[in-house]
């Protein structure tokens, strides 16, 4: 199976040129560019390999409702793949599983890519293995609520262990999991949406601090179908690597 590599931009580059270059360095198969909002449309006309992301979606289709982007202005704009869920949104904007739950549902009836993001909080990862399966368990049965077989082909989940998220640097390793712990995790994800909607072929991606120097362990891993990409992927020398 063909591995992809999504790249989390976050809230970065300050500036529409440094988007513009980092786009086009960026620009590789396999790859899905994931921009704020306010880049989508430069960076998808950049793009000539690589597929466009975003990094959130309200779940209407239009609508009164100020300040969020729509799921019919982000397909119209050629975006292919959506990020929801991530661990930042959940915690600085206290995005539900209820509101996730609709966000996922409404891009899979949509027949777009949906990146579903599930993480372990550091006091959840202390008390081991057990209680970061139970967490996570809890996050997939909540966030995949009505969804069916069917749309189960346009699913992808990352996990994201929350407390390695952000730590690594150009030249360091950082916090992130071991590849054989986030394979692990990673297995028992596909069990439980196999058990849940009957998805078999479900893409489960790792994040969480990945860079340069770790990257091959965890591409190494079959059971790891791709990675997602934050800090790194503001490096373009480094990302296209
Ligand atoms: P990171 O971010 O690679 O900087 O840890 C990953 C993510 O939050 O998606």
């Amino acid at each position: 199976m063909k591995k992809i590599i999504v790249a989390n931009w976050k809230s970065n580059p300050e500036k529409i040129s440094t988007a513009i270059s980092l786009a086009r360095a960026s620009d590789k198969k396999g790859a899905v560019i994931a921009p704020p909002h306010i880049y989508l449309d430069i960076v998808g006309k950049t793009l000539n390999n690589a597929f466009l992301g975003a990094q959130d979606v309200f779940w209407e289709k239009y609508g009164p409702y100020t300040g969020e982007v729509s799921l019919s202005q982000l397909k119209n704009g050629g975006v292919k793949y959506i990020i929801i869920g991530h661990s930042e949104r959940r915690k600085y904007l206290n995005e539900t599983d209820e509101m996730i739950n609709k966000k996922v549902v409404a891009i899979l009836e949509e027949n777009m890519k949906v990146i579903l993001c599930v993480g372990d909080t550091a006091d959840v990862h202390k008390k081991g293995i057990s209680a970061v399966k139970r967490h996570i368990e809890k996050q997939l049965k909540a966030d995949l609520k009505n969804v069916s077989q069917k749309m189960s082909k346009n699913l992808y989940v990352a996990y994201e262990p929350i407390w390695a998220i952000s730590t690594s640097k150009s030249n360091s390793l950082g916090k992130a999991d071991t590849p054989e712990d986030a394979v692990r995790v990673i297995s028992y994800i596909k069990n439980v949406v196999d058990k849940k909607i009957h998805g078999k072929n479900i893409k489960v991606l790792y994040g969480g601090s990945i860079n340069i120097k770790n990257v091959k362990e965890f591409l190494f891993e079959d059971e790891i179908n791709g990675l997602l990409v934050g800090g790194a992927s503001l490096r373009p020398k480094e990302f296209s690597r």
